[in-house]
């Protein structure tokens, strides 16, 4: 699997593990070096940037990007574009930059509640736009807040909208993004799933051939209620690690669920898209229309939602 698909999202089961080697256990002694003069070497974990690990662990906006351009043009055929696009829960707006990369036209919208994420996001993606970074608007707010303009792609992803764990807050939500849609417009969330979304684990997964290791913990869920506890950490190659860097408090959605809300709030049409699995059983970064999905451990996949 290639870094940054969309399947690198969800650690796989045979994902390599560990990453604490420690640098192969070798200390060097120079030759009159005094002990006092040594510096101690700072643990990688202290100066990560965890908005950075996150970014390359679990994000790849162009496949992202590309995807919602595809369902758009299956929903409303190869006449027009879409230029508008709303990223919900934007994080980093780390897809805004890239929406508005692709065309002089493009201009975006995201909203976050958090002020230090969007900050980070603003340096880090909207700064090298230049100019470009005019069309881009973030709204330190809730993704319930209204717009400027209505999007002509709206999207709420890495499955956030399930910090939303009263079915009735889902729905209210849901309803004003439909609202909020132009004319012509799509509603697209992302999906995950299969019998080992439903148990208490932890998987691990190395970036960039070890540069250190993504790790995805599944601490409680409650069959009862679908809430979960879920962490991400981070571990590196010295042994050091950046424990419980994010967190998500949320409710585990099914998609006939989920698509059972879509339809309440009015859209006509809900499509489910599905990751491809390769010959070894990883996914394939290949999204393809399919109805049903796959019964197996893992899978992931987008749900478009057509007004
Ligand atoms: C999992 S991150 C998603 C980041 C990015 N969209 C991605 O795809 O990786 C969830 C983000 O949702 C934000 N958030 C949580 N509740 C929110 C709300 N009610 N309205 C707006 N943003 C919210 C958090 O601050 C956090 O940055």
């Amino acid at each position: 699997m290639s870094k940054g698909t969309k399947s690198d999202r969800r650690p796989k089961q045979d994902a390599k593990t560990n990453g604490s080697a420690k640098n192969g256990g070798k200390k060097k002694h120079k030759k009159g070096k005094k002990k006092k003069d040594r510096v101690p070497a700072v643990p990688m974990a202290e100066t990560a940037d965890r908005h950075d690990l996150y970014e390359r662990a679990v994000q790849d906006c162009a496949s992202d990007v590309d995807f919602l351009l595809h369902a758009w043009h299956e929903v409303y055929g190869e006449d027009g574009s879409p230029r508008h696009f709303r990223e919900d829960f934007c994080g980093t707006a780390a897809m805004c930059a890239e929406w508005v990369r692709r065309h002089p036209d493009a201009t975006a919208e995201g909203f976050d509640i958090d002020t230090e994420v969007l900050d980070w996001g603003r340096v880090r993606h909207l700064a090298p736009l230049g100019d470009a970074a005019d069309r881009i608007r973030l709204h330190e707010g809730d993704v319930r807040d209204p717009a400027d303009r209505p999007a002509d792609v709206r999207c709420a992803h890495n499955f956030s909208y399930q910090i939303l764990e009263r079915r009735s807050e889902l729905k209210d939500y849901f309803a004003k993004c439909r609202r909020g849609l132009s004319d012509r417009g799509i509603f697209v969330i992302d999906l995950y799933g299969g019998s080992d979304a439903f148990v208490e684990m932890e998987e691990e997964r190395e970036i960039e051939d070890g540069d250190y290791t993504y790790v995805w913990e599944q601490r409680t869920f409650h069959p009862a209620t679908g809430h979960m506890d879920c962490f991400i950490h981070f571990r590196f190659r010295d042994g050091s690690e950046l424990a419980e860097a994010f967190e998500y408090s949320w409710r585990l959605y099914t998609p006939p669920e989920l698509r059972d809300i879509l339809h309440e709030v009015g859209f006509r049409e809900v499509r489910t898209f599905f990751e491809e699995f390769d010959d070894e059983g990883d996914g394939n970064g290949v999204f393809s229309r399919d109805e049903e999905g796959p019964a197996c451990e893992g899978w992931i996949g987008y749900m478009v939602a057509i007004p």
